[in-house]
């Protein structure tokens, strides 16, 4: 399929809007609720490809989880911690790293039951042994390319020990599976990162009563026990954050924009774009704050900020912003100097590598940006001209186009924008619903 958008230059974006759940969330929520006993009910679901890939794989697994229809809430009947089944099918993953990684630690620990996980070609050279290596440090066996670390992998499901274990990198992905693995493990499993990750599902576990515990420099130690029986809960899914950064740097940087975005998760270890909206001087207030169901929410009124000053990111912060580069990379261009993105090669590892075609893409419209090794260097004050332009595949690239074109003299073209339905399949909709 290619689908290809028009998107005007010039006007300005006004109005209200509620962006889609939280994917992050609606990943655990399903996978959670399939472990424990009893019902869980949830509301607000991503209705998008990837968690969608979630309920297709559980469905395999035997867990009861009705048609989803968006806007719906559904229930879903939990199997307990050994409730699975082996799967007569291949487990399909899609195009998402979250469900694949996830489901490596949560099949893991299934004695005796075998399963393969697959995915599609973007996902399939995706690195899997970053989380089939500590696994394996459990007793989980994984066999597919390059040692287990490419998929299509099958997975052996085996007794697991609990362990102690430094990840090399800071990795939500990584640092769940390890604690979904230790769910099933014998004692108590440790996991140490080296900067913060999202913690969504720490903090879900805990609701279901897992015995977990954060500690550790700035809670970078995270440690379970198993033995623990997870009870079903009703979770109510915030708008994700990462769907909202679009209309976030969209309103700041096109002229005249006034808007607000109802409702949108403000978990701390997500809000590393609100930093850089600082560092910039983006003019924005946080109103409506509110906790539900254990997560910090509120909503966002954002103005256009004018003489935006150029940012760095560096460092601790990159895990609280991972997906948001892509769209800061687009404000960058509309800043008044040189903006650094520095450590972030694991840009290089996602749905596309994004430094790379970030820099490729943008340069179509005149940006001024340079690659390096580990980030880009991208020249403010830019002067956009209409262009056409590619997701090549990746949702969050897609969307940023859709962004920049904004801000681009005249008609630009997106090809392959459908990407998009991987995270936010309303996107379209909600561009034209705010742009005048
Ligand atoms: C996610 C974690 C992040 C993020 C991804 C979703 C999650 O990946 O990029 O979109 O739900 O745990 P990493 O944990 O690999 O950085």
């Amino acid at each position: 399929m290619n689908n290809i958008r028009t998107v005007r230059g010039g006007g300005n974006l006004q109005g209200i809007i509620t962006v889609p759940g939280d994917k992050s969330i609606s990943h655990r929520a399903l996978i959670i609720g399939s472990i424990a006993e009893g019902e869980t009910l949830i509301e607000g679901f991503l209705h998008s490809e990837d968690p969608i890939s979630t309920a297709d794989c559980l469905r395999k697994l035997g867990v009861n989880i009705p048609h989803i229809h968006k806007d719906e809430p559904f229930t879903i009947s939990g199997l307990g911690l050994n409730g699975f089944k082996e799967p007569k099918e291949i487990l399909n993953c899609g195009n998402s790293g979250t469900t694949m990684r996830l489901l490596m630690g949560l099949l893991a620990g299934h004695e005796g039951k075998n399963f393969i996980l697959t995915g599609d070609s973007s996902l399939n050279e995706r690195p899997m042994g970053r989380v089939s290596k500590p696994l394996a440090l459990m007793g989980g066996r994984f066999f597919g390319r390059e040692n287990g670390s490419k998929a299509p992998i099958s997975i052996g499901g085996n007794k697991l020990k609990g362990c102690f274990i430094g990840t090399p990198v800071a990795s939500a992905q990584v640092k769940s599976a390890i604690l979904l693995a230790g769910l099933k493990a014998s004692g108590t499993t440790s996991v140490i990162e080296p900067a913060s990750s999202r913690d969504h599902t720490e903090r879900m576990l805990k609701a279901f009563g897992a015995d977990i515990n954060i500690r550790g420099e700035l809670g970078r130690n995270v440690v379970i026990k198993s033995g623990k029986t997870l009870i079903g809960q009703k979770i109510l899914i915030p708008g994700d954050i990462s769907s909202a950064a679009f209309w976030m740097i969209a309103a700041s940087i096109v002229p005249n924009s006034d808007i607000l975005i109802k409702n949108i998760g403000l978990n701390p270890t997500r809000t590393g774009i609100l930093d850089i909206m600082d560092q910039m001087g983006c003019n924005y207030e946080i109103v409506e704050k509110s906790i539900i169901a254990g997560e910090p929410i509120g909503s966002i009124n954002v103005k256009t900020a004018n003489n935006l000053r150029p940012f760095t990111v560096e460092g601790e912060i990159l895990p609280k912003l991972i997906d948001e580069i892509p769209i800061l990379t687009v404000a960058a261009c509309f800043c008044q100097g040189v903006s650094k993105i520095k450590d972030a090669q694991e840009l290089r590892v996602k749905e596309t590598d994004r430094l790379k075609v970030m820099a490729r893409q943008l340069k179509r419209f005149g940006a001024k940006i340079t690659e390096k090794e580990d980030g880009l260097i991208i020249n403010g004050e830019s002067k956009f001209n209409s262009a056409e332009v590619d997701s090549e595949t990746d949702h969050r690239i897609s969307m940023s186009l859709a962004i920049a074109s904004l801000l681009a003299k005249g008609s630009s073209k997106i090809l392959r924008a459908e990407a998009s339905n991987v995270s936010y399949p309303t996107f379209w909709a909600d561009l034209a619903k705010l742009t005048n």
